[in-house]
């Protein structure tokens, strides 16, 4: 009977632990402990989850390798990998694919962080493409398989159950499923234009005084927008900065996420040319933010899966960036151990490569125009008055609030004749213009205004 109590009790609680209402029963291990330590009295350790308090770094297989290939000469028995005549054994069909590669760039596993010289290559980039970061300490960038596993990690890291998810209310859907549906965080929403139609910085502010629990808070900022296509102006990075600051002065730790994957994509004169990271990097001791960017986008290899992560925070010292790498590379660790090498490799070759800037510079002129044509499109436009078309200045989309008509219908009767967009709550229109070509756009605007009218009854 006592036994059957207690096994009852013990179900209780291990459910109560795994929904996060209670403390682990496993008691934190000393690495773990050892990390906390350094990160103590700085935001970057307040806010950390309960996941992200236990990650540490095992000095386990890993690491006694990485010690193994600096140490062991004769034979090294360390991973779980064949080898031939010292390197890796490969199928010679698939590395007749592979001209330029060597095995080892091929098809060795990558270090838990990324490939070294990648993650050097994407900082210094980091700083030409932002010189507001130079002089400023921050993390060197781990390397994730995409964005999307930068965000998830973050997620992972930084959310706990209730704590208070703020974003604008024009955002990419996944980050509903990662922060709110996985992580269970209080989703909160604010409306992205002020009615100045400048970014809501007000809004945001408001949000965080309203909502930070426990001295808490999350923002997600995405720029270049998905869906919107909006940057921000150097004038609205500096009013967003400063609410945050603000914010931060009221006592909350804030946590900043920037999703910068489609960084650089910036074809107005009046868009900032630096990340809103570099705004943050240096703003205030309570506020820690996290640059999430990556070569999807930036260079072309959506299908690569291979981005950063990057952290900064006002009066981080050296030794508490290792600290929240060494968590972040446990975190790699537990979920996909690393990012795929062969990828790493080629954007090593391409990243070095003189031409890269060039080819780099041709492919952005080219979406350049195609965000001219749609401008020009818009603003000769006789037809489709139900659609309002919302700012953008940048990225890969523009979207239209649809006026009295319903988007899902809109995007069934575009589908019909041939033309893919995404309706989003039924209320905004989402087109991908930087999937056509700039000859396609002029066919495929009329298609969409005309069809606004049909449902519009015009
Ligand atoms: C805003 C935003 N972030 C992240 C991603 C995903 O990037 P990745 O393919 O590298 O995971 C997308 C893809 O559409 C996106 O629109």
């Amino acid at each position: 009977m006592l036994e059957c109590a207690q096994i009852l009790l013990f179900i209780f609680f291990s459910r109560l632990t795994r929904a996060g209402g209670f403390p682990y029963s496993w008691p934190m291990n000393s690495l773990a402990i050892e990390l906390n330590d350094i990160l103590s009295g700085t935001a970057a350790g307040r806010l950390l989850s309960e996941t992200g308090r236990r990650l540490f770094f095992p000095r386990g297989i890993i690491a006694q390798s990485a010690e193994a290939g600096r140490r062991a000469g004769r034979f090294n028995a360390t991973v779980g990998m064949s080898y031939e005549n010292g390197r890796p054994m490969t199928l010679p069909s698939l590395m007749g694919l592979f001209p330029g590669f060597t095995a080892h760039e091929a098809v060795n596993y990558a270090p838990v962080g990324g490939d070294p010289q990648l993650r050097e290559l994407w900082k210094a980039e980091m700083l030409v493409k932002n010189p507001g970061l130079s002089g400023l300490e921050f993390s060197l960038p781990l390397v994730t398989p995409g964005l999307t596993a930068g965000l998830s990690l973050t997620a992972e890291l930084f959310v706990n159950p209730g704590d208070t998810f703020i974003i604008p209310d024009a955002y990419w859907d996944n980050y509903e499923l990662i922060f709110r549906e996985a992580k269970d965080a209080n989703f909160v929403t604010f409306p992205f234009f002020d009615e100045e139609g400048h970014i809501n910085c007000a809004g945001l502010k408001e949000a965080v005084m309203k909502n930070s629990r426990g001295g808490k808070a999350v923002i997600m900022l995405n720029f270049p927008n998905n869906p919107l296509g909006y940057s921000p102006s150097s004038f609205e990075s500096t009013s967003l900065a400063r609410c945050i600051a603000e914010c931060a002065d009221a006592g909350t730790d804030i946590l900043v996420i920037i999703d910068d994957a489609y960084f650089g994509l910036f074809f107005d004169e009046n868009v900032a040319r630096q990340s809103f990271f570099a705004s943050l990097a240096n703003l205030h001791e309570r506020v820690l933010a996290v640059k999430i960017d990556g070569a999807t986008k930036e260079d072309f290899v959506w299908g690569f899966r291979i981005a950063f992560l990057t952290y900064a925070s006002k009066g981080l010292s050296k030794e508490h960036y290792a600290a929240l790498v060494t968590k972040t590379t446990a975190a790699i660790r537990v979920s996909f151990s690393s990012s795929s090498r062969i990828a790493q490799s080629a954007l090593v070759k391409l990243m070095t490569n003189p031409s890269y800037p060039v080819e780099k510079e041709e492919k952005l002129a080219i979406l350049k125009r195609r965000y001219l044509k749609v401008k020009e499109i818009l603003s000769s436009r006789t037809a489709g008055a139900a659609l309002r078309e919302l700012p953008f200045n940048s990225g890969y989309f523009m979207s239209f609030l649809c006026e009295g008509i319903s988007a899902e219908d809109l995007r069934k009767r575009l589908l019909d004749k041939g033309i893919g967009t995404i309706a989003l709550q039924d209320r905004i229109l989402r087109i991908a213009y930087q999937s056509i070509d700039e000859e396609g756009l002029a066919d495929m605007y009329a298609a969409l205004f005309a069809s606004a009218d049909e449902l519009a009854g015009r």
